[in-house]
């Protein structure tokens, strides 16, 4: 930018010296040909020497005035350079009617008017001659009207798709610096008839990267990494969150996209290769695999040490909730056997209050909210975790269900059945009045705010086993 000024200054000095000169010269010759001139036998030629000194005495005049006004008077005033295109044209008019009054004031005999208007054979040379110069001209002044873009901004343009950083539209031409550091010039015309894609400087730009996972990875698990490593990327806009979603299931891969918005849209190059790179360690830290053509194989293995099974860690879950734990090792392992388990994605409703349903579900890992609506709104109120349970309120009592469930996370459950339930309870009548309890409770929790309610759902608690006794054929 300083660079830039003392350059500048440079000029405004050279184009005053060289006006200096010009003057003297003209000065010199006025006082040796004058008089001769005047008096001479071929005037109208003689003419010829001062009509050029006068004229590149107006253009440096006119150079000279346009550095003053553009370079400085301009930037002072509006804090930014004047358009190239509307320094152009100032000085292309003002050396116009400047030589056009000197050539009058040279030769008051020769109408000019005229010889424009009446010359048909000038006006199809200069207009074949200047098509596209003229095209071009008011293509750029057209831009310029328009301003669809500024200097600075990134667009893409032409059927070549020219990618670069604008650096200036002229009369003829907008010039574009490629990400390669090239120059690209396409003429305005062109530029006029093409679609510009623009990506203004002041906006915030997004991107699009991809990538691939398996199958076996978790989907909430990997928005989550791969979001937070592309968050605090240089050059990534802190104003809005970046978005991690599925773009395709692919033959053997999940097919991720990520968006995200830049700060400076320029180097997006840079941005992009930072992203991914984030993205890789990301994934490798939290065990999640990038996807490559995959096949399933099925090995057989003997095996001396005996893996834990399924059904174990399920029998070894249940075991952890407290209403079951009166239940034996053999009871427990065929409550296991009967579960069906089920994985639901953060934001998914597990149970709508309303519904009918006859089974119960225990949280496996996850977390989950009970919500009910309160004038319109759902509000929560209860949290469940991993070894609690919820839905035993339409399984014992057969009843609508009374809230509805969602995911607040990744949430696998475990789904007991009626029949399983039916089979437990019948050996073990005793846990009827544990869920009784818990059911009691929870009535009354949800009945909170209108104390009769409360206290009406605890003494019907009595009356609730039962009813639940009942429900399930047990004497
Ligand atoms: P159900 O009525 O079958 O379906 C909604 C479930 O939300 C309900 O069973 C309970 O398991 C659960 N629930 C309702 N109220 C509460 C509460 N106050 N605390 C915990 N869980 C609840």
């Amino acid at each position: 930018m300083a660079a830039s000024r003392s350059s500048q200054r440079n000029q405004l000095l050279a184009f005053l010296f060289a006006t200096i000169v010009v003057a003297l010269a003209l000065y010199l010759f006025d006082r040796f040909f004058g008089v001769r001139m005047e008096q001479g036998p071929h005037t109208n030629v003689a003419k010829i020497p001062a009509v050029i000194l006068w004229a590149l005495l107006a253009y440096l005049g006119v150079r000279l005035l346009n550095a003053a006004l553009f370079d400085f008077a301009f930037r002072v005033r509006r804090g930014y350079e004047a358009p190239t295109l509307v320094r152009n044209i100032f000085t292309l008019v003002a050396f116009t009617v400047l030589f056009v009054l000197i050539f009058k004031w040279f030769y008051s005999e020769v109408n000019l008017g005229a010889l424009f208007t009446t010359s048909a054979i000038f006006g199809v040379i200069i207009g074949l001659a200047l098509q596209d110069t003229l095209g071009n001209f008011f293509s750029g002044i057209s831009l310029h009207a328009d301003r669809p873009f500024q200097v600075g901004d990134v667009i893409v343009v032409g059927q070549q798709k020219h990618t670069g950083v604008v650096e200036g539209i002229t009369w003829r031409a907008i010039k574009i610096r490629t990400f390669q550091n090239h120059i690209v010039l396409v003429s305005n015309s062109n530029a006029a008839k093409e679609a510009i894609e623009v990506c203004p400087r002041e906006n915030l730009n997004a991107r699009l990267v991809f990538f691939s996972t398996l199958y076996t990875d978790s989907p909430a698990k990997t928005i989550h990494v791969a979001r937070e490593a592309v968050r605090d990327a240089d050059n990534v806009s802190p104003k809005i969150t970046p978005i991690v979603r599925i773009r395709d299931l692919g033959d053997s891969s999940i097919d991720w996209e990520i968006k995200y918005w830049l700060e400076d849209y320029a180097k997006y190059n840079d941005t992009d290769a930072l992203v991914r790179q984030r993205v890789w360690y990301a994934l490798r830290r939290s065990g999640l695999t990038f996807a490559f053509p995959t096949r399933t194989l099925h090995l057989e293995r003997k095996v001396t040490t005996r893996p834990i099974t399924l059904e174990e860690q399920i029998a070894d879950r249940l075991s952890a909730v407290d209403v079951f734990s009166p239940l034996s090792t053999e009871e427990l392992r065929q409550l296991a056997t009967a579960t069906v388990g089920h994985v639901f994605a953060p934001g998914e409703t597990l149970i709508r209050a309303g519904d009918e349903g006859s089974s119960m579900f225990v949280v496996h890992n996850g977390r989950v909210e009970v919500q009910v609506a309160e004038n319109g709104r759902p509000r929560t109120v209860a949290v469940l975790t991993e070894g609690n349970f919820f839905g035993e309120m339409g399984l014992f009592t057969g009843e609508p269900r009374t809230a509805s469930v969602v995911a607040t996370e990744e949430t696998e459950v475990l789904e007991i059945g009626h029949a399983a339930m039916k089979q437990i309870l019948e050996t073990n009548p005793d846990l009827a009045e544990s869920i009784s309890w818990t059911i009691a409770e929870r009535k009354a929790s949800l009945a909170a705010g209108s104390k009769q309610a409360a206290q009406a759902s605890i003494e019907e608690s009595a009356g609730l086993l039962s009813s639940i006794k009942r429900f399930f054929g047990l004497r």
